[in-house]
């Protein structure tokens, strides 16, 4: 497989950690995270596509007694892709064997993994995209024909010896679906592509987690807190958990749109999900650029980031939120930029348009 290079989803490192918005997984997550994980497709807010589609592919499969067919689920980060692999063994009643990509380095580690499979087992391979190649191989013909080739030996005398799988159904999540490869992709019987959230799911998001947490959460204050994670149930999750420690120092506990617009200021998350990196690459953009066009590379230095960072973690952002254009010559801040940073746009800045309505 060759390398799909930088994950522009992938979590972030350096003090980009700390970011409120960030879509990946931070370490106060996990355990909160496991608590909050809607049990089964009833429980699962929106995705109503994805939802109807597994519906039927898992009513289909329970009906004919056989495991569904292979499912791959792709999307960014934070929207429940982990969520919705468990729900799928929840559903069929199955048992589910987690690994990842990068845990499969030797074909190996993947057969042992097969070998110890029951029938109907659900195996779910996250970032499946970072598989390496002899596992991906191996891969080919356990969820074809349900056996692996082990090879025994090296050299001339090795050997190769066929073992069966028991019939299971492997789901796969990426955040990627471009960097799989074809033969892989064609192997899945199902995609599901997820979406981001729209604000009224991510308002029932976040007042599931407050009964799930016990807060006091007013639907003034859930409204407040949906308009600005990112279309993500992983930030809305952690934002609601940042504006419960604020209502609880400095107010009487109960979220009120009050408390969650001052709880946020404090965090540094705008009305939009912007927090101060992305504001500084507008920021740079509109002042030091006049706007642009300008290359990521050169934003990047002038907000003395990574341009990885820029390039995969702030700018698709901004992109989707309709303020950056990407043009072949370089980044140009759309007219949306300039009002955000409350300055008058040029008559020349280009109309930019959102890409989702998320906002
Ligand atoms: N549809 C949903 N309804 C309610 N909560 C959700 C939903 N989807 C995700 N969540 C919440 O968001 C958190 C993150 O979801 P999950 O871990 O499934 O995302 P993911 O797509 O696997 O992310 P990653 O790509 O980073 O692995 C979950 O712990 C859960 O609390
Ligand atoms: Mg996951």
């Amino acid at each position: 497989m060759t390398d799909p290079g930088p994950d522009p989803y992938a979590g972030v490192d350096g003090h980009l950690d700390e970011r409120a918005v960030d879509t990946g997984v931070q370490p106060g997550d996990t355990d909160v995270e496991a608590s909050l994980r809607p049990r089964s497709l009833e429980e699962f807010v929106g995705q109503p596509r994805v939802r109807e589609q597994l519906q039927l592919v898992l009513e289909g499969a329970r009906r004919r007694g056989d495991p569904p067919d292979h499912i791959l689920l792709s999307g960014p980060p934070g929207l429940g892709k982990t969520s919705l692999a468990m729900i799928i063994a929840q559903e069929m009643g199955a048992a589910i064997r987690l690994t990842s990509g990068p845990a499969l380095e030797r074909a190996g580690d993947l057969a042992a993994m097969l070998s110890n499979l029951v029938p109907g087992d659900v195996l779910f391979i996250d970032e499946i995209h970072r598989t390496a190649r002899p596992a991906e191989e191996m891969l080919y013909l356990a969820m074809e024909d349900f056996r692996v080739d082990v090879v025994v030996g090296k050299g001339p005398g090795a050997t190769s010896i066929p073992l069966d799988v028991a019939p299971f159904t492997l789901v796969g999540a990426t955040t990627r679906a471009g960097s799989l490869t074809g033969p892989l992709r064609d192997r899945f019987g199902f995609t599901g592509q997820m979406e981001f959230y729209d604000v009224p799911e991510l308002d029932r998001v976040l007042r599931r987690a407050a009964g799930i947490l016990g807060i006091d959460l007013r639907a003034d204050g859930a409204a407040e807190i949906a308009g600005r994670c990112r279309g993500t149930p992983r930030v809305a999750n952690r934002l609601l958990r940042r504006v419960r420690d604020y209502a609880e120092v400095r107010a009487d506990g109960v979220v009120t749109r009050e408390v969650a617009r001052d709880a946020l200021a404090v965090y540094d998350v705008d009305e939009l999900g912007l927090d101060r990196l992305d504001r500084a690459v507008l920021g740079a953009l509109v002042r030091s650029f006049h706007g642009g066009p300008v290359g990521v590379s050169t934003l990047a230095v002038a907000v003395g980031e990574e341009p990885g960072t820029v390039e995969e973690v702030c700018e698709p952002y901004l992109v989707r939120a309709g303020m950056i254009a990407r043009t072949p010559r370089g980044r140009v801040a759309t007219p949306l930029a300039w009002t955000h940073l409350g300055l008058a746009p040029p008559a020349d800045a280009p109309a930019g348009h959102r890409v989702d309505p998320l906002f």
